[in-house]
């Protein structure tokens, strides 16, 4: 059975989360312009978590996933890095599907 990870109006109040998924290791949701996508909550410049010091996981306008530590974006669908120290490099995404109801699941091999 696959794994629930979240309810899609949980990215209501703040359109990103951190998750911990069930093999331990942390990760985020992010849902911009409707589409909810997730990634290991590890930056790709010196694989420290993209929430520090702030806690957030997009910039400012809400459209693309940002490092605090040295302000690195990258795009919400696929993870490439388009600015900052590690551009051309992406985060690790999850698979994850979202059904009818909302129910975010790590989608299943
Ligand atoms: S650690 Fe993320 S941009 Fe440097």
């Amino acid at each position: 059975m696959a794994a629930l990870l979240a309810r899609a109006h949980e990215l209501d109040a703040a359109p990103s989360r951190g998750i911990v998924l069930p093999d331990g290791r942390n990760a985020f949701l992010v849902r911009v312009h409707g589409r909810i996508t997730a990634f290991v909550n590890r930056c790709p410049h010196q694989r420290v978590p993209l929430n520090v010091p702030e806690g957030e996981f997009l910039e400012a306008r809400g459209e693309l996933i940002q490092c605090g530590m040295h302000g690195a974006l990258f795009l919400p669908e696929s993870g490439e890095c388009v600015f900052g120290p590690c551009q051309g490099r992406s985060l690790e995404p999850v698979a994850i599907s979202v059904d009818a109801e909302g129910n975010v699941y790590l989608a299943s091999e």
